[in-house]
């Protein structure tokens, strides 16, 4: 059985139909990229599987169990972990804080109850805070463990905020644009550390719109394109149709 399965999904805003009819299924352990141009889709997509938007049709399974319309805490205590497109890392904690807000939202809090829960729990966190600390290792930030989050470079906000999804000990990972804003440098140890994720056993699930990162990284990829389907296999498979080429590689290559 896949782990997620995603059966005629949509949602509609208004007139706005972003995700129509989607159909795909994801196997455990697989590295599984969504692409397409700007509008497509993607993080609607993110958006309806993590619980942010209830779906107007469509089913969601996770391990055959329908989610479709669950909360993000209750998806995030099931396995269900992610990143953002636009950053959401409070900027005003240390680092190893932030991460260890994901440690506390998998035991049973939201992201802002969690925050806000943070400081009179901090005694009691030590065991927390050494597996934090483990995760700002493993994604190459322990160097910022103490600092402020608002003193770091943006590129290590991006790891960060991985850190802290991993903290959910999460099945499956949803990063949405990991490599969006960062110079050749920082993609490359992106992509290295989403292979290190997917090498530790959790599926991932990638928006990215470097091509090369995407080529290399993933099993498989859905391309998307105003919302529907337009192609879904392999990297060479997925290159080599026409229907991809016409509407978003081609404009890219
Ligand atoms: N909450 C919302 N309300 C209205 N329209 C939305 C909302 N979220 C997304 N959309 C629309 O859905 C479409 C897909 O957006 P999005 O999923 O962000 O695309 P992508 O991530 O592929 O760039 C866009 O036309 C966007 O304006
Ligand atoms: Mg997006």
């Amino acid at each position: 059985m896949a782990l997620l399965d995603v059966t005629h999904l949509s949602i509609h805003f208004g007139g706005v139909k972003a995700v129509q009819d989607v159909s795909f299924s994801i196997d455990a352990g697989i590295v599984y990229s969504v692409i397409g141009p700007n509008g497509a889709g993607k993080t609607t997509l993110f958006n309806l599987i993590t619980g942010v938007y209830k779906p107007t049709h469509g089913e969601i399974r996770l391990d055959g169990e329908s989610i479709g319309g669950r909360s993000p805490d209750e998806l995030a205590r099931r396995g269900v972990a992610r990143t953002f497109q636009n950053l959401q890392i409070c900027m005003n904690m240390s680092a190893i804080e932030n991460v260890m807000v994901g440690a506390h939202l998998r035991l049973d809090r939201n992201l802002i109850k969690a925050a806000l829960r943070f400081p009179g729990l901090r005694r009691r966190d030590a065991a927390l805070r050494d597996e934090a600390l483990e995760l700002m290792r493993f994604v190459g930030l322990d160097k910022f463990a103490d600092a402020r989050a608002d003193a770091m470079p943006y590129g290590a906000l991006k790891r960060l905020e991985i850190a802290r999804a991993l903290a959910m000990k999460p099945r499956v990972i949803f990063l949405d644009e990991p490599a969006a804003g960062l110079n050749p440098k920082e993609t490359i140890e992106v992509d290295h550390l989403v292979r290190k994720v997917a090498d530790s056993g959790i599926t991932v699930v990638l928006v990215e719109h470097d091509m090369k990162m995407v080529m290399n990284l993933s099993d498989r990829i859905l391309v998307l394109d105003y919302g529907k389907k337009l192609a879904e296999g392999t990297g060479a498979e997925v290159r080599r149709n026409p229907d991809v080429i016409a509407a978003y590689l081609g404009a890219h290559a």
